[in-house]
């Protein structure tokens, strides 16, 4: 491992600056046996230099434009650097710079910079030039008003129509489109920021938050807990906010947040919860943020604010799991986080695993493993059809993303196989030993982003070797470097599902079913085990008994369309089409698109549909469903 001088120099003076924060640990370079380290990795999908320079605080000042789609800004940037370091750089994409300034002895004076060409995935480097002694550095910029990580709305795009809204979404590498930023999971910084939006209107920021709007329109946040650019987050909306516990509460529209509130009661227990497991929430508070149904994601897990669709909006608590998912990444992903993206599993694999394992403790095994059978279903499925693209290799944990962009890591591989090599990894130890690694895990490498190799060592180290515990690294190899699913695999059982598979026989020959009292996963679990022979008027049946069409729920809606789609029963088009103009949740988008466009006529409504649509897509979801249907990229 590689450690830097000037790094260790300069680490008394970080925390002696900084005794009332989380010390940025990964500056730090007193290593000892359960810590990670510490400097950063080499990272293919940024352009920075972290063994020169690294950015150590954000100061963003910035106004919010919605005539002209953009923001306006300047970005001062306190750095860490190597004394003979003689630039910074930093990752931008689309963004125009206006001119960048350091701080000196005689005050601020413009510097030198350069942006080099842009890469179509990665964007532009700026390479700054800086003086011996230079600290701060201050770039003055806009963002383009196609700003990747930017979805502007206009009023009729939200529930309320009458303001305008704008949100962001960074992950994986697209905080460089609205901020000049180091861009790399394996850099940290802390924030804060000022920023000024249309009076009417709050803005939001993954920091701590205002609870209701002011005269001025100008909002200020501080986070003082060092987190990787990813995790950069602004909403300005027409918002409001209702408490749901002493540390917790939701924003939403006006129009939404009483069903809102009503939805996510849980939210306190769920945080309980996930502190038993794990330990203390490192974050202070915890608040949920309702956004329009645009969003590309289920959710997102902005610290302190986590992003989320209102499609879990069921009206019956059913899909609060999300929530689980998103809180748990405030211990796996946001206190410890994947070094590169080809570390996303450690991310992912970990929030399922912790998601799971929350459900588990509020309500039962018998409703987690309804999760892990359906997420398992799915994962079978990705695999196979990653095997038949000839992509075996993104059946990996540990992926190669050289010159790919991250989202092509963004599979059911990091999420459910990772879940599954944890849960094996549970069944090889047992719960009380692999639950005390995990704890002191997250605790060790607060604050610290880690690769793979580095998880290896640790858990060799940390539990194997300690514990003396009985496994072959190639097993473990084969979970990491391996294609697929390994034979002794765990296996999720759900009884309620058995049950479910024998009503569905039933109902396959004719005979009545009692389905009383069944959840959501259930209803999923029949829906997406409907015999391929089935037609029209047996749909058409269960149907008008049942309500799938319109069932509100959007999970259930969007497993019917597929099947209906799949035997192209057309009563279902017209509401399919409204859910495809409305919701922008990619997770649901692509499997619709992708079986529309199997067909001849299906491919044509579906470009039909989706020229009314794609103006509500946010970038992610528009350039995912852009290849499904090869539509040309003009904006
Ligand atoms: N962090 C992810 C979302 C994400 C991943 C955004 C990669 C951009 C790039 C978030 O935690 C997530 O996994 N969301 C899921 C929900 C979850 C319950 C599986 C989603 O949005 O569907
Ligand atoms: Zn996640």
């Amino acid at each position: 491992m590689q450690k830097i001088a000037w790094l260790g120099m300069l680490c008394c003076l970080v925390i002696l600056g900084c005794q009332d924060q989380p010390t940025n640990d990964r500056l730090t370079n007193n290593t000892t046996d359960e810590n990670l380290m510490t400097t950063p990795v080499k990272d293919i999908h940024s352009f920075s230099d972290p063994e020169k320079a690294i950015m150590q605080h954000l100061v963003w000042k910035a106004q919010v434009n919605f005539d002209s789609s953009r923001i306006y800004a300047r970005a001062s940037i306190k750095i860490l650097r190597d004394p003979t370091a003689k630039n910074i750089v930093l990752d931008t994409k689309d963004l125009t710079i206006e001119k960048v300034t350091i701080d000196t002895d005689q005050g601020e004076i413009d510097t030198k910079y350069a942006q080099g060409d842009a890469d179509p995935i990665l964007g532009s480097p700026l390479r700054i030039a800086l003086q011996d002694d230079t600290e701060w550095v201050h770039v003055y910029y806009h963002t383009s008003s196609s700003a990747e990580a930017l979805q502007w709305l206009s009023p009729q795009q939200t529930s309320g129509k009458t303001s305008p809204f704008l949100f962001t979404q960074s992950q994986a590498i697209l905080a460089r489109s609205w901020i000049p930023l180091q861009d790399s999971p394996g850099i940290r910084f802390t924030y804060e920021a000022e920023v000024e939006v249309p009076a009417h209107l709050l803005a939001l920021m993954s920091a701590s938050n205002p609870q209701e709007k002011n005269a001025q329109g100008v909002y200020k946040f501080k986070m003082n807990q060092p987190i990787p650019a990813y995790l950069m987050a602004l909403a300005v909306g027409d918002l409001r906010f209702e408490s749901l516990g002493p540390r917790s509460g939701v924003y939403s529209e006006p129009k939404i947040l009483e069903k809102a509130k009503n939805e996510f009661t849980e939210l306190e227990p769920m945080i309980e919860a996930a502190e038993a497991l794990y330990g203390p929430y490192r974050w202070e508070r915890y608040d949920l943020l309702v956004l329009p149904p645009s969003f590309p994601f289920g959710g997102m897990e902005n610290p302190r604010l986590t992003f989320a669709t209102p499609t879990i909006l069921a009206g019956d608590r059913s899909l609060t799991s999300l929530v689980a998912h998103e809180l748990a990444h405030s211990w796996s992903g946001n206190l410890v986080t994947n070094a590169t993206w080809e570390d996303f599993w450690l991310n992912e694999g970990f929030t399922v695993y912790f998601e799971q394992r929350i459900m588990e403790a509020l309500y039962g095994l018998d409703y987690s493993e309804m999760l892990a059978s359906l997420a398992l279903q799915d994962l079978k499925a990705e695999i196979k059809e990653l095997r038949e693209q000839g992509n075996k290799a993104d059946t990996h944990l540990q992926l190669n993303l050289q010159d790919r962009n991250p989202d092509d890591g963004m599979t059911a591989i990091a999420y459910d196989k990772g879940y599954l090599f944890l849960r094996w990894m549970e069944e090889r130890v047992g719960r009380e030993l692999w639950d005390e690694f995990l704890k002191t895990y997250f605790e060790n490498n607060a604050f610290r982003s880690i690769t793979t190799a580095q998880f290896l060592a640790y858990l060799q180290k940390n539990l194997i070797e300690k514990h003396h515990i009985n496994i072959y690294s190639e097993d473990i190899n084969a979970w990491i470097y391996g294609p697929g699913l390994p034979e002794d695999r765990p296996k999720p059982v759900s009884d309620r599902f058995k049950i479910v598979e024998e009503k569905l026989a039933q109902w396959n020959q004719g005979n009545p079913i009692n389905t009383n009292k069944w959840s959501t996963h259930e209803w999923l679990h029949f829906i997406k085990n409907l015999p391929v022979a089935v037609d029209s008027t047996k749909l058409s049946q269960l149907d008008s008994r049942f309500n799938f069409t319109n069932s509100g729920n959007a999970e259930i809606q969007a497993a019917w369309y597929l099947q209906c789609i799949q035997r192209q029963y057309t009563p279902a088009y017209q509401a399919l089409e409204k859910f495809l103009i409305t919701v922008g949740r990619r997770k649901f988008l692509v499997p619709l698109y992708k079986a529309l466009a199997e067909s001849e006529t299906g491919l044509i409504l579906a470009q039909n549909i989706y020229q009314k649509a794609r103006p509500n897509y946010h970038f992610v979801a528009r350039s995912s469903i852009d290849v499904i249907l090869e539509v040309e990229k003009d904006h």
